[in-house]
């Protein structure tokens, strides 16, 4: 039975990706009644965004109305440069000069397993709920190569219903540590937005637009066939 599609907005590149997600988004903080909790994904997609957030070209959003969080972390100190966090601060916030008390970063210099509970803690205090479970605003996803998106792989499904609101994932061939949301904490988000660039993308997009049953497989898929995603895509990820 052919699931739903999402709203899919397709693009020459992804700088125009990251210019019409950033508008879109600030148009929902901008009409926002109160804070505005959004999960940042990490990776290289969001590179482009965040310097365009920094940038004067980038459309005015209310900064002041935004709490940042992670839909999932490197467990690594915030200054390597494998952390979400650091490349954030880096291309964003620090020049941005966005207050701190807004940024909610997973302290990836801690154990694992301690800091899933922590920031498990942290989103249940900080969130709004809904049925006494924290829901975010928004989370930004991307997708890997292998259908993974935040940091629940294709090896790891049992994230994908894990009720806790975090957890830790070993990713599959470096065998780094990762704090992740799980699936449910992902699909109980008020919205979602894919941001998925570059040819490496294709294969796993058309998979999951045809939904054939490999694409099952890949935990990306469940959250295409939410009624509240949103996907920024390029010509490229799109095989145009
Ligand atoms: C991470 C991300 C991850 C990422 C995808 C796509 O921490 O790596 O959250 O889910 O979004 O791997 O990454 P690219 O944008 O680099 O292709």
């Amino acid at each position: 039975m052919n699931k739903p599609m999402p709203k899919t907005m397709t693009l020459d590149t992804p700088q125009q990706v990251a210019e019409q997600f950033a508008s879109d988004f600030a148009s929902w903080v901008n009409a926002s009644t109160d804070d505005f909790h959004v999960a940042l994904s990490g990776g290289s997609t969001p590179k482009l965004l965040f310097q365009l957030w920094a940038s004067d070209t980038g459309p005015e959003t209310d900064w002041n109305k935004v709490q940042f969080y992670w839909g999932d972390e490197r467990c690594v100190p915030p200054d390597d440069p494998d952390s979400n966090y650091g490349v954030a601060n880096e291309l964003f916030f620090k020049p941005a000069g966005i207050d701190e008390k807004r940024i909610h970063r997973v302290l990836g210099e801690n154990d694992p397993e301690n800091e899933a509970v922590r920031y498990s803690q942290l989103l249940t205090k900080q969130l709004k709920s809904a049925e006494d479970k924290p829901v975010f605003d928004l989370v930004i996803l991307g997708m890997g190569g292998d259908g993974h998106t935040a940091s629940i792989f294709p090896n790891q499904m049992s994230l994908m219903d894990d009720r806790r609101v975090c957890g830790v994932a070993t990713h599959p061939e470096s065998g780094q540590k990762r704090v992740t949301i799980n699936g449910p904490m992902i699909s109980s988000a008020q919205k979602i937005a894919f941001l998925i660039t570059g040819s490496s993308k294709t294969e796993k997009y058309n998979g999951i637009v045809n939904q054939t049953n490999e694409s099952q497989t890949w935990p990306a898929t469940r959250f295409f066939h939410a009624e509240n995603t949103v996907v920024y895509l390029d010509f490229a990820a799109a095989g145009q």
